[in-house]
Order: structure tokens, then sequence, then C-alpha cells
């Protein structure tokens, strides 16, 4: 394969070197391009441009494959435990067996929020999106522990924040929850394991005795797995921009949450739910949501259809259609808005429009229907795909910072108003 391209441009040539990646991806390196040609690069949505290479996650659009550090997403929703898989994304390796048992051993001796959170929380009104709530709480953690706010200090002082978000982020979302309901908050209880703690945070009431359901957990420990990593998606990217100007864990974190909140990202499983109800509220018209969607003059997306990068099947909305299906059968729940799914499913899966544009359902898609089944709110749906997308945020972020990455700053291209002089406030 060439290692170098050469382009052409008003008269002359240059080359530029093609660097190729271990999957054998190619890309144009243009970091000379503009000091050789005066020229930059234009590319709405970064559709087609490379922001770094990395090492975490591995992912072939083409071919519906997805892989953390080498590992089949499909292994790894089968067989391991969330905080295997987040350790696995942040420090490279499977943990041996005393390295998994530290690590969930510190996690869990973490998952206190300082009291003060409490009088943070009760300054939210009680109906605050859990969303907004979390974002603006990760970022409180740097008032709670200001030494985070120098992530280069040492080593054991970023392993400490590493932990602290990923003990903590269950609890202040449950917390977000509970304030929301104006129910009583739920200390975290560290007899119980990641997932089933965050279970009790969630459902339990004083009032009486909750027991966990062991197909509830196997069925969130899945959902995180797939949610963990998704290499330069567009919350990641915010991440490893806000970390890019050296602005500590914590908040960049935060930012990745709020990018994640978007309905065209994260926030899609909300959507998809809140779609499905429309539909079935509608008369259950699903052929004129199908024509709505495909008309041009039409807003209206086929939310939990199509991705930026999956041309083919999303392998994570394969897991999760199968996940969907035994859990809802398991748990004995009969869900009108899945029978509605799988129709739109099928029908869009046959349409030329949908077919034409390789639109697939994507994770979001299913999704929220096992959340529904699982008894979380819609609006905590997106919540869930922070809790399990932190540990790649963080591995996005430390690989920036390890790769010694510039800061991020794109250019543009300007088509504003030229040069004219200021007219005095009379004269307008
Ligand atoms: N319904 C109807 N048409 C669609 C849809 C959809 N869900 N998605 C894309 N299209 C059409 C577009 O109108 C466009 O058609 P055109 O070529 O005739 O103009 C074509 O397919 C390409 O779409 P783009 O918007 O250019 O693709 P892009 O890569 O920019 O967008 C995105 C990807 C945002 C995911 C888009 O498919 C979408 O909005 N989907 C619905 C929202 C959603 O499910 N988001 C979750 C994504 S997964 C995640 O973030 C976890």
């Amino acid at each position: 394969m060439a290692n170098k391209i050469e382009i052409k441009y008003n008269g002359e040539s240059f080359e530029l070197p093609v660097m190729t990646g271990s999957e054998n991806e190619s890309a144009i390196d243009i970091g000379k391009l503009r000091s050789m040609t005066g020229l930059v690069t234009l590319d709405y949505g970064y559709k087609n441009t490379g922001s770094t290479t990395s090492e975490i996650t591995f992912l072939d659009g083409e071919k519906g494959i997805l892989r953390y550090r080498g590992y089949p997403i499909e292994q790894l929703a089968e067989k391991a435990d969330f905080l295997e898989v987040a350790y696995l994304l942040i420090y490279g390796e499977l943990p041996t067996k005393e390295e998994y048992e530290k690590w969930t051993r510190d996690i869990t001796h973490h998952t206190l929020i300082h009291e003060d959170f409490r009088t943070i929380f009760e300054g939210f009104p009680s109906n605050a999106h859990p969303m907004g709530v979390l974002s603006s709480l990760v970022t409180s953690l740097t008032a709670f522990y200001p030494k985070s706010l120098d992530p280069e200090r040492s080593m054991g002082e970023l392993n400490m924040s590493i932990v602290r978000l990923i003990a903590k982020l269950p609890t202040m979302a449950a917390w977000a929850y509970k304030n929301e309901l104006g129910f009583p908050l739920n200390y975290p209880d560290n007899a119980m394991s990641y997932v089933d703690n965050f279970l009790y945070m969630m459902f339990a009431l004083p009032v009486e005795k909750y027991k966990v359901n062991p197909v509830i957990s196997r069925a969130l420990n899945k959902l995180l797995i797939l949610h963990a990593d998704h290499e330069q998606n567009c919350s990641a990217s915010t991440v490893r921009l806000v970390g890019s100007s050296h602005a500590s864990l914590y908040v960049s974190i935060s930012a990745g949450i709020n990018a994640l909140w978007g309905p065209l990202h994260g926030g899609a499983n909300q959507a998809v739910i809140e779609m499905l109800e429309e539909i079935i509220e509608d008369g259950g018209d699903i052929d004129k949501y199908i024509k709505k969607a495909k008309d041009k003059n039409d807003p209206f997306r086929l939310m939990g259809f199509g991705h930026r990068v999956y041309k083919n099947f999303d392998p994570r909305a394969r897991i999760i259609k199968q996940s969907a299906d035994e859990v809802l059968s398991a748990l004995g729940v009969e869900d009108p808005v899945l029978e509605v799914a799988k129709k739109i499913e099928k029908i869009a899966l046959e349409d030329e429009y949908f077919i034409q544009r390789k639109l697939y359902p994507n994770v979001d898609f299913y999704s929220g229907i096992i959340y529904r089944a699982l008894g979380i709110p819609t609006e905590m749906f997106t919540v869930m795909f922070a809790l399990g997308r932190l540990p790649g945020w963080i591995a996005q972020w430390l690989e920036n910072r390890k790769n010694g990455e510039p800061i991020g700053r794109p250019r543009q291209i300007y088509t504003g108003v030229n040069e004219r002089d200021y007219i005095p406030l009379e004269n307008r």
C-alpha cells in the first residue's frame, strides 16, 4: 500500500504521508498541508476526519465489528463484568485476579458522596432533568477534591480521581432520581456488587425490603458493557477536546455528559421510547411515521435508526435485541412498545429509503425497551448510558494526555462580511 499521496494545486505538486493503523485503516496525514499549500481541509461534523490515533476501541462500521482493546464486544457482553471491562478500557489489559480484587475494593470504598451534596441536591427543583443534575454534580467534585484540578500532580492523585468517578457516579445518578421523585435518598451498600448497589440505591424504599432480581442485574451489567466505549463519538471527542486544554478529568467528564444528552447522541434512547409511545397514542399507524421519516420537508426522523459510522447492523443492537426478548420474557413483561418497535424495524429494513442510506437500528433502538422493563424511568435512560460510557471517556481522556496531544483547535473558512467601518449608534 502506498505510504504517500500526491496532490496537485496551482500547478505545483505536493506529497503527503499516508499512515496505516493496526487494522489496515489508512489516513492522509494533513499536518503539514497548510504550511505547504496554504490550504486547510473543510469537513462539517468531522465525517471524514480522524482526530487522533487510538489504541482503545476498534470498530468497522461496514462489517459491524466492535472491539475493546482487541476483545470482541460479543465476548465481553456475554462473559465479563462491567468493572472488569472498565479496567480493561482504562488500563489497557484485563485485570489479573489480584488487580480485579483491588480495583473493585477501591471502587466499593468510595461510593459515598460528601454530605454537603445533599444541600446541593436540595437546591435543584424537583423536576430537574437528571442529566443536568449529574453533569453539575460531577463538576462539583472539583470543589470537594481541589487537588484533582491538577491532574499532572501525581499518578496516585489521578487514579484516585478515576476511582472516585466510577464509584460515585451511580450514587449521584440514583440520588438525582430519588430527588426528582421526592423520595428519601439511599446510601450505598458496600456489601453489594457495583450493579446491584446501583439498583438498590435506585429502587429500595425505607418502607419495604428490596431484593435485587438477578435477571435485572445481569441485563444491566450487559447494557453497561455495551455502552462502555465507542471510539471518537461526539461525547468522547468532547471529553478529549476539553481535556486537551489541560482541564481536569472531572470537568472534562462533565462536558462529556452534556454532549451525550443530545437526542442525536445518547439522548436518542429516551427519544425512541417517546416516539414509540407517540405512535401508539396516535393509533399505531406505523406507515404514516415511516412516510414522515422519509419526507425531506418533515423534520421527523426515525429515532434509534442510522449511525454515523455503522453502515451495517450495529453489533450492540443485535445483542440488545436478543437481550430485550430474554429480559421481557423472564420478567413476564408484555410491552406494546416492543411490538411496535419490531414492526418498525421490519418495515424499515425492507424499505428502499432505509436500504439505500444503510440505515439500521442502532444501540438505542432497543436499549430503552429493556430499561423500561427493568423499571428505569424514561428520563433516566441517558443517565444509564452515561454510567456505562464513563470508563470509555476516562480512557479517552487519559490517552489524549498520555499521547501529549496538542490543544484541539480546528480551523474554519470564514464566509461572513468583509471589513467595514463602525457606524455610530445615532446613524444606524
Ligand atoms: N430517519 C430518517 N432518515 C434518516 C435517519 C433517520 N433516523 N438518519 C439518517 N437519515 C437520512 C438523512 O436524512 C440523510 O438522507 P439524505 O442523504 O437523503 O439527505 C441520510 O440518511 C444520511 O443521514 P445524515 O444525517 O447525513 O447522517 P449522519 O451520519 O450525519 O447522522 C445520526 C447520524 C445523527 C445518528 C442520524 O442517523 C440520526 O439522526 N439518527 C436518529 C437519532 C439517533 O438514533 N441517534 C443515536 C445514534 S447512536 C448513539 O449516539 C449512541
